[in-house]
């Protein structure tokens, strides 16, 4: 296990870009699979949910090159369809790999994701949705049996808007017979970004963006090229480290559509934001101002986002109160802030954040994804030494961070 060494206490100033989306490149990998041919992908960040992703790829039959940023997919060999189960424990997005394999092949074998601790996270929803479309889903002890004669295009409604689900439905849908509709469908932008992919390569999907898409069975699919957009969670994050620090520095590579409940929060916390087509600037105030925020599915403000946003608000001035609903084990990593002197409270979905002027440097441990960034953002505003360690979850979805940290002037480094 590695850790992150951080001096705290310097202002983050200049310039950074960001990388390509994890949960939009994340889909649009398991997508490649439904064309049984080439597909090039640029912008594809290397983290590691992507190495896992091409990993898996590969066991399935698949030929990844990777050479300067471009990624070559040839998907023109498999003939698997069974997830080893080792490998699909590792992530939890693995799950839609089923979607993409119940449409090339008719069939998928996988078992239950892994991934962050933050939650049950279960995935009923994406079962009934294949139920829905004709296919037979069989369990035993913890393997997933997936079956169809034929996929036939029917109308989904979905309990809950899930991210997973949604991608999973359109994945298994666009080699259906028929039209599906999917109600009650997730808004994220990710979802546009696959849609895009999709029908670049030849699919006929419409509504993406929108809480009902509709997709139009097609029998061929082609190869195409494709570039991700960028990583709207990364974009966020950066711009609570840079608030944190009462910084001034420019994001690169942002599409500030994407990131509105995040600016207007950035905003209200007093923070300066100047948008412009690609880029994001922000000048932070000499002492932020606590806000309230409740986590929504899109276009409400990102789960995703509330860790980071906790940590920030811990030397802001007044009291914080956060309302976590998308996820209901996602404060495990308010104990560590606490230990670096955070006036964290949580009871239930709540966290009480009352503002105090210092963190000081500790020895903290990452829980999950999110979490591990929100302690690095704490170790970057402490007064002293901050050890952050197990950043293995950290680098699941941040790009080079600590390079791109000690670019902003940032005191970081990796131990092994
Ligand atoms: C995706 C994102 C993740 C983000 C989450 C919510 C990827 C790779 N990951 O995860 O970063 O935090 O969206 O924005 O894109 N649920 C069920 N049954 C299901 C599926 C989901 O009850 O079958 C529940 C989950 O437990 C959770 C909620 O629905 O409480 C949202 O989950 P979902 O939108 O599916 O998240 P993911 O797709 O796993």
């Amino acid at each position: 296990m590695s850790s992150y060494i951080i001096e705290g206490g310097k202002r983050l100033e200049g310039t950074v870009k960001i990388s390509g989306s994890k949960n939009s490149s994340l889909p649009i990998i398991a997508a490649t699979i439904l064309n049984a041919g080439k597909t090039t992908l640029y912008n594809v960040p290397n983290i590691q949910d992507t190495q896992m992703m091409f990993k898996i790829l590969e066991t399935l039959g698949a030929k990844v090159e990777k050479k300067n940023g471009k990624i070559k997919i040839d998907t023109s060999k498999i003939e698997k369809y069974g997830i080893p189960e080792d490998l699909m424990h590792k992530m939890r997005s693995s799950v839609v790999l089923a979607g993409a394999l119940l449409a090339r092949h008719k069939k998928a074998i996988f078992s239950y994701p892994g991934g962050c601790d933050i939650g049950a996270r279960p995935i009923d929803l994406h079962l009934k949705a294949f139920e829905k479309l004709g296919i037979n889903v069989n369990q035993n002890h913890g393997s997933i049996e997936c079956s169809a004669e034929k996929i036939k295009g029917e109308k989904i409604n979905l309990d809950f808007p899930s991210v997973g689900a949604t991608e999973n439905a359109i994945l298994a849908s666009v080699l259906a017979e028929g039209v599906t509709v999917i109600t009650n469908a997730a808004r994220e932008p990710e979802i546009i970004d696959l849609q895009n992919f999709l029908n670049k390569m030849g699919a006929k999907v419409i509504g993406a963006g929108t809480d009902e898409i509709q997709i139009e069975g097609v029998k061929k699919l082609k190869d195409v090229s494709y570039n991700i957009m960028p990583d709207r969670i990364e974009a966020g994050s950066f711009l609570c480290f840079i608030a944190a620090t009462k910084g001034n520095a420019i994001l690169e590579n942002v599409n500030y559509t994407h990131i509105t409940p995040i600016i207007n929060k950035l905003e209200e916390a007093e923070c300066e934001i100047i948008t412009d087509k690609n880029t994001i600037k922000i000048v932070a105030p000499k002492r932020l101002k606590a806000i309230d925020i409740k986590t929504m599915p899109y276009p409400g403000f990102p789960t995703d986002m509330q860790s980071v946003f906790a940590s920030m608000l811990t030397t802001a001035k007044g009291t914080s109160i956060i309302v976590e609903n998308i996820f209901e084990n996602r404060y495990k990593y308010t104990q560590e802030l606490n230990k670096m002197g955070a006036k964290i409270t949580v009871e239930g979905k709540s966290a009480v954040i009352r503002g105090t002027r210092r963190l000081f440097g500790a020895n903290v441990h990452s829980t999950d994804l999110r979490g591990g960034a929100s302690l690095v953002l704490a170790g970057l505003v402490a007064k002293g030494t901050t050890m952050v360690d197990n950043i293995e979850y950290i680098l699941r979805g941040y790009e080079n961070l600590d390079e791109k940290l000690t670019k902003l002037g940032a005191n970081i480094k990796i131990e092994k």
